[in-house]
């Protein structure tokens, strides 16, 4: 992530280079991935002039289709989901460099035909050798590929050539199987190749955390426990899981949101500033702020985190079906809908001050935010006042849906006696910049092309956040289930959570 001022998507976005020439090779292109978001980003890249002329990307799936019937399914994609008005210009620009290659993903002959057109991209393009594979496929296909293209010498770096490797979430099920898919991915590309994706951090408002912590110098002296009473992360949901239910039962919300997009927030809210912007010293202090957290007591796991599932009931007025109900769930199914717990985090900043996170499907809102509640004002001289109570101040983060910062203060209701009001600075995004419409995956997709890994999970950074995690896997198997706690489609989820977190003195943030 260069830091420069300039937004890739927002005029004026002098000051970026275009990205290198390359094969953006999709694995997996005829899913949905592909045509709701990467397709829709490239778009937004070539629209923003940010596509070097050798660009071309190359799709790979299994189904017989022509290049031109390949490029006819992406056009309709683009039509049904780019984020903005296309132009034919661009679009005529953007399907002429796709090429379509068929071919199973375990056979040997695919990835002789994938050689041979990129042979032909290099020579005709001039994409100077450099390849991006992208795995849009499911997760038990990762591995398998990635080893397909080291036995291929796909994945060798020759000639000044650049060869990477983009995986999805999720990465592993555990930490065990986090460490395997590490292993695997290692023994065929380096660290340096592997660019492990959590589209949060594509977004915006998330890098905006880093920004707003280390580029101004009011919040740094008073981010840490002499100043902060505790800490919220929320990421609610009004989706249930719709068609997702077999897949999703198998997954849980613990680990589809925990490990990664969760834990990617409270790394960037306690991590300590990097001495510069460089990829690895970032990573390094988001890695050490998730190793210090922890929860409090690994032999009272379910006393610090509730897992709950939905109930029928209405989201926005709209009859949910309870989860059960899903196609694909077991009709007793114990997985997670919703889960909140509360951590700790070991060290100097932090000791004392818990971090309450949650997450859910099915929930009055959509919003995600990060809340920083401040303690008390050490002495008020209010007590011989009508002044009852003062609310301590509060910074909240809106990651989405409206994005933006509000600082909630005390002030005084004007009139001839003291009373006081709680109010809101607010700050919008939307307000001060203009915001090109985005998928949140263009800024990933062109620090790939660029080489810049800032934005991407290292190895450590992922078996970090599933260390953290393990104790509570480890204990809802020995519990079978005899914690679930329901809530109803709609609601903030479910009561135990509010007294998990009013056990610590604390409430919720409501969430609707
Ligand atoms: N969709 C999203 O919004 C989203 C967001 C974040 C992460 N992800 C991750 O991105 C990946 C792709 O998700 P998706 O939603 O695009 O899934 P999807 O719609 O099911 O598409 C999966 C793709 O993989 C191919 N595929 C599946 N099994 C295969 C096999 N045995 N051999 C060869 N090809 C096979 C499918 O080909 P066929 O068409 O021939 O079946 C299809 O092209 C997943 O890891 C997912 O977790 C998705």
């Amino acid at each position: 992530m260069d830091v420069v001022v300039e937004r890739p998507f927002a005029a004026p976005r002098h000051g970026l280079r275009r990205a290198d020439p390359c094969a953006f090779v999709i694995f997996g292109a005829s899913g949905d991935l592909t045509k709701r978001l990467l397709l829709p980003a490239l778009y937004n890249l070539a629209a923003a002039q940010l596509l070097a002329d050798g660009f071309c990307l190359v799709g790979v799936a299994r189904g017989y289709l022509s290049a031109d019937e390949f490029r006819g399914n992406m056009r309709e994609a683009l039509r049904t989901y780019a984020t903005a008005k296309t132009t034919p210009e661009t679009l005529d620009r953007l399907l002429s460099c796709c090429r379509y290659v068929r071919g199973d993903f375990d056979d040997a002959s695919t990835y002789a035909r994938l050689q041979a057109e990129l042979d032909d991209a290099a020579r005709a393009g001039g994409t100077h050798g450099n390849c991006l594979f992208y795995l849009a496929t499911p997760p038990d296909l990762f591995a398998p590929v990635a080893l397909e293209l080291g036995k291929s010498g796909l994945a060798r770096e020759e000639g000044g050539a650049w060869r990477r490797l983009v995986i999805e979430k999720p990465f592993g099920f555990d930490l065990a199987s986090a460490r395997a898919l590490n292993r695997e991915l290692l023994e065929v590309f380096s660290e340096g190749q592997i660019y492990r994706i959590d589209h949060y951090l594509g977004k915006e408002t998330v890098q905006n955390i880093m920004v707003l912590r280390f580029a101004n110098g009011m919040f740094e002296p008073i981010w840490n426990r002499d100043h902060i009473d505790h800490v919220q992360i929320t990421v609610a949901e009004t989706v249930s899981v719709e068609q997702r239910g077999k897949l999703y039962d198998h997954t849980g919300a613990l680990r589809d949101m925990v490990p990664n997009h969760l834990f990617q927030l409270l790394a960037l809210t306690a991590m300590e500033p990097p001495n510069c912007f460089a990829a690895d010293a970032v990573r390094t202090e988001k890695l050490k702020a998730i190793t210090a957290a922890h929860l409090p007591a690994n032999d009272r796991v379910l006393a610090d985190v509730v897992r709950g599932q939905y109930t029928a009931g209405p989201v926005n007025g709209k009859a949910v079906p309870g989860y059960r109900a899903a196609g694909g769930v077991a009709p007793r199914s114990t997985t997670e809908t919703y889960v909140a717990m509360r951590l700790m985090i070991d060290n100097w900043r932090w000791a004392g001050v818990p971090f309450y996170l949650r997450t859910g499907k099915a929930l009055g809102a959509r919003r995600t935010e990060i809340a920083i509640k401040f303690k008390s004002a050490p002495f008020t001289p209010f007590r011989d006042t009508p002044v009852e109570r003062l609310t301590r101040n509060l910074l909240v983060l809106r990651i989405q849906p409206d994005e933006g910062a509000a600082l909630h203060f005390n002030a005084k209701i004007p009139g001839p006696k003291i009373r006081i009001e709680n109010v809101r600075m607010d700050f919008n995004y939307k307000d001060y910049f203009d915001e090109a419409p985005s998928t949140g995956y263009e800024t990933l997709i062109y620090d790939c092309m660029t080489g810049d890994p800032t934005l991407f999970q290292r190895a450590d950074n992922i078996e970090a956040g599933w260390r953290v995690v393990e104790p509570i896997l480890r204990a809802w198997r020995q519990a079978d289930g005899s914690d679930l706690a329901a809530y109803q489609a709609g609601s903030d989820g479910p009561a135990a959570a509010g007294e998990l977190i009013e056990r610590g003195g604390h409430e919720w943030r409501p969430i609707a």
